[in-house]
């Protein structure tokens, strides 16, 4: 049978139906897009040279939807050209096989950047017991879980904290790396561990509060993201940067706060 052609009351609803399911689903409930959101970082005790880092943290894997999310931050953050790319934790709330394969393809996909990476646990890849196959798969596929350990790359230490419920030694210890010292540790509000001569603490784990009122204010974070929930802190213990992150955990939305990546230009202050 022809098609008949759309009368004009009906493409004008067709519009409406369109342009609001739009808003809703990417511009208030931040269904779809991931936004690449860029921050130049003065830090006073830091040596390195000007370095871009992309960072991408808790994508928590737990539908193919997701996954398509961290693999659009992978490819945003390619095309930024960064010096290097770290995960800050969370790469699933289950553990399931589905969340495995999934967190497979994002390390191999993390390990085709043309740049160093480096990635830590979060506390839902630890209380799930998916910690070991993350790093096992990490390591096979060459993108380099850090747990409670150090890389020293171009002129500066990137050390990596297993995450904050789990007992650490402190390897950001100056006597081991006395350069300029980047630390990545999922939960941001451990920033008053560190020690003095860190440079910079990267985190994530906060979900900017992934359920928020309109302009992004949150109302409720977990433990160990109270205190410090989104961007930059120059002024806490040590400098500390905190992403928004990608995901979602309980209720699979978030409402006025954006998906992102961050591409951080860090430099001396
Ligand atoms: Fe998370």
């Amino acid at each position: 049978m022809p098609k008949r052609p759309l009368t004009r009351r009906q493409i004008l609803r067709y519009a409406l139906l369109s342009g609001t399911a739009a808003l809703v689903g990417d511009g208030i409930l931040n269904y779809e897009s991931v936004r690449l959101r860029r921050e130049a970082l003065k830090v006073p005790n830091w040596k390195g040279g000007t370095i871009k880092v992309g960072q991408i943290t808790d994508i928590h894997l737990d539908r193919d939807h997701a996954l398509l999310k961290a693999l659009n931050g992978i490819e945003t953050l390619r095309a930024e050209k960064p010096d290097l790319v770290v995960f800050t934790g969370d790469f699933a709330t289950f553990n399931l096989p589905e969340s495995q394969a999934r967190t497979k393809t994002f390390l191999k996909r993390l390990a085709s950047l043309e740049c160093p990476t480096a990635s830590i646990l979060g506390n839902h890849d630890v209380a799930t017991g998916l910690d070991r196959f993350i790093v096992e798969t990490g390591k096979k596929v060459g993108a380099p879980i850090l747990v409670n350990e150090g890389l020293d790359l171009d002129g500066y230490m990137l050390v990596g904290m297993n995450d904050g419920g789990a007992a650490a030694p402190n390897i950001a210890d100056p006597r081991f790396f006395p350069h300029s010292t980047l630390v990545l540790y999922h939960e941001p509000d451990y920033v008053v561990k560190q020690l003095k001569h860190v440079s910079l603490q990267i985190s994530g784990h906060s979900h900017g509060g992934q359920i928020c009122l309109p302009g992004g204010i949150s109302v409720h974070t977990p433990p160990g993201a109270r205190n410090y929930i989104d961007g930059f802190y120059p002024n806490a213990h040590i400098p500390l940067y905190v992403s928004s992150g990608i995901g979602t955990t309980g209720i699979p939305m978030r409402l006025f706060c954006p998906s992102e990546v961050n591409l951080l230009t860090i430099s001396s202050a």
